[in-house]
């Protein structure tokens, strides 16, 4: 590639990743690399600087993540974050002990001092809040280092040894709690490692598309497109780089949002693909009549889904790659945590073992979230396709509780699209994470003219999140809501009553189901 690299080493921090989108952000090519890639590696990748990263170990024990001591002699200017800045010290002959005294285990916000000579921060306000999360003090800084920002339990909240280019920060610059903490990352990549700034998506583009032809050459490539923002814009790269090579296969199982299928298929028909659209509706209709338990709901849609996909591949004929959505996220996570699962997520990225092909490609895997927006957006892909908020692999079958028929279906398609449409039209569609209806399984009476009705609740639902691994129930104005429920009970037959749901995440989820 043609750009400038940063490497971020990995020493298992739960702020990785964020390091790494805020070095991304400031127009400097990053990636994550495990803490036990080899120095020879690093070396071939040739960074112009390096940042370790946090992580749950104490450098002074045995067999806590470690480096090669010689990376300090290669002459890359490297920053230390909290574990990061200990292994620093650890390793150039430094003291980090535990913390004798609780006050000098610091977590959370820390008024900190700063010396705005040091070129970490120089140009910042010389006091300001910064994020701590450490148990481990630093007793004595190395030789040669100063030290350079002090907090009340820490004389020593940052060290620096300005002619090797070394910097530590005991606190996380990274997160947003720190005061200019991002000034801090600009410092170190732009008055440090001298960046240029010169990763564009433009540029990542043409290389990505560059790479895919060489290394697809004339063979044929397989896409499952689910519609989401994920699939859609790997299918307009590998369009992009190898055009009617590509089959995407676009399984429309029926549990779309309105006009959902018409606009994934418009997008793609302009371009020089192989676009197969499999109208499996009914299939899944039929798999999924009397059942109501979600879980199960999500298993049928799951295994319906890969046999469909298979069936379409098969006619496809051989393929030499399966191409998949997989992002950053999901390469950096993978293989982390066995947490309890609380709902299986059906996605299109796990698919399947019966397919014959050669090699997986996954033209995303380098990028986060937003930036796979940009990128859709650089391959001129339609905002809403773009822009998409998060959606559900099982579709509206999670947000039809109870079991689904395509009656509740077309209620609860029409009623959605009416809540969308107003929340754009309010502008909230700019500032909530995620919305929709639900059609609940609770019929009641009402009155409309003068006739009684027993139709069903909607229960509308919007959330703010950063992450969606927690979120709260967004404070929408009642105008809106009013506004909302008086064209749902008017507009959509089958409903007489409306609910917003104000429970956070946890102990609800965003879904129902
Ligand atoms: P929950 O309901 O688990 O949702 O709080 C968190 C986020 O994940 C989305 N979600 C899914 N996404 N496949 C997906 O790709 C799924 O099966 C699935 N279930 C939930 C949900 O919309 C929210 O953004």
């Amino acid at each position: 590639m043609s750009h400038q690299l940063v490497i971020v080493l990995d020493f298992g921090g739960q702020y990785n990743q964020l390091i790494a989108r805020r070095v991304r952000e400031q127009g400097v090519y990053c990636e994550v690399k495990p803490y036990t890639t080899p120095l020879a590696d690093l070396k071939a990748m040739d960074p112009i600087g390096i940042v370790f990263t946090g992580g749950p170990d104490s450098v002074y024990l045995d067999g806590s993540p470690k480096v090669d001591p010689a990376i300090f002699t290669w002459g890359v200017p490297i920053l230390g974050i909290c574990y990061g800045c200990q292994l620093m010290a650890h390793l150039l002959g430094g003291k980090v002990v535990p913390a004798q005294q609780d006050a000098a285990r610091e977590y959370g916000k820390t008024e900190t001092g700063f010396d705005t000579e040091c070129r970490l921060f120089r140009g910042l306000p010389q006091t300001g809040i910064t994020w701590m999360s450490h148990g481990d003090y630093m007793e004595r800084a190395p030789q040669g280092f100063a030290l350079t920002a002090r907090s009340a339990a820490c004389p020593n909240a940052a060290i620096a040894d300005e002619s090797r280019g070394f910097y530590g920060v005991q606190f996380h610059p990274e997160v947003e709690h720190t005061q200019n903490g991002t000034d801090m990352i600009h410092n170190f990549l732009f008055e440090v490692c001298h960046a240029a700034g010169d990763w564009t998506m433009e540029d990542y583009k043409r290389t990505a598309v560059q790479a895919l032809r060489d290394k697809i050459g004339d063979g044929r490539v397989l896409l499952a497109l689910s519609g989401g923002v994920d699939s859609s814009v790997a299918a307009a790269l590998l369009a992009e780089a190898v055009g009617e090579q590509l089959t995407c296969v676009f399984v429309d199982h029926g549990l779309l949002r309105k006009n959902e299928g018409d606009e994934v298929e418009a997008a793609f028909s302009e371009r020089a693909v192989n676009f197969v659209r499999v109208d499996a509706q009914d299939r899944f209709l039929i798999r999924l009549a009397g059942v109501d338990e979600p879980e199960r709901k999500r298993k049928i849609i799951g295994e319906e889904f890969i046999r469909v996909f298979e069936e379409e591949a098969r006619k496809v004929g051989a393929v030499d790659y399966l191409a998949q959505g997989t992002i950053y996220p999901d390469v950096i996570e993978s293989g982390a945590g066995d947490a309890a699962v609380i709902k299986s997520h059906h996605n299109v990225g796990g698919l399947p073992d019966c397919v014959e092909f050669k090699e997986i490609v996954e033209p995303l895997r380098l990028l986060f979230k937003d930036e796979v927006r940009r990128l859709g957006r650089e391959l001129g892909l339609p905002g809403h396709l773009v822009d998409r908020q998060p959606f559900p692999g099982p579709g509206l079958a999670i947000r039809v509780i109870g079991d689904v028929t395509r009656d509740k279906l077309d209620i609860l398609r029409e009623a959605d699209a009416i809540f969308r449409e107003e929340m754009a039209s309010a502008g909230e569609d700019r500032r909530l994470s995620q919305f929709f209806a639900a059609l609940t399984n609770l019929r009641s009476v009402g009155v409309m003219g003068d006739g009684r009705t027993y139709d069903y609740a909607l229960a509308l639902r919007a959330v703010t999140t950063d992450d969606f691994m927690t979120a709260d129930w967004a404070r929408i104005p009642y105008e809106l809501l009013d506004r909302v429920s008086v064209r749902l009970v008017n507009e959509v037959k089958g409903i007489n009553r409306v609910f917003y749901d104000i429970t956070s995440k946890p102990p609800a989820t965003v879904e129902f189901e």
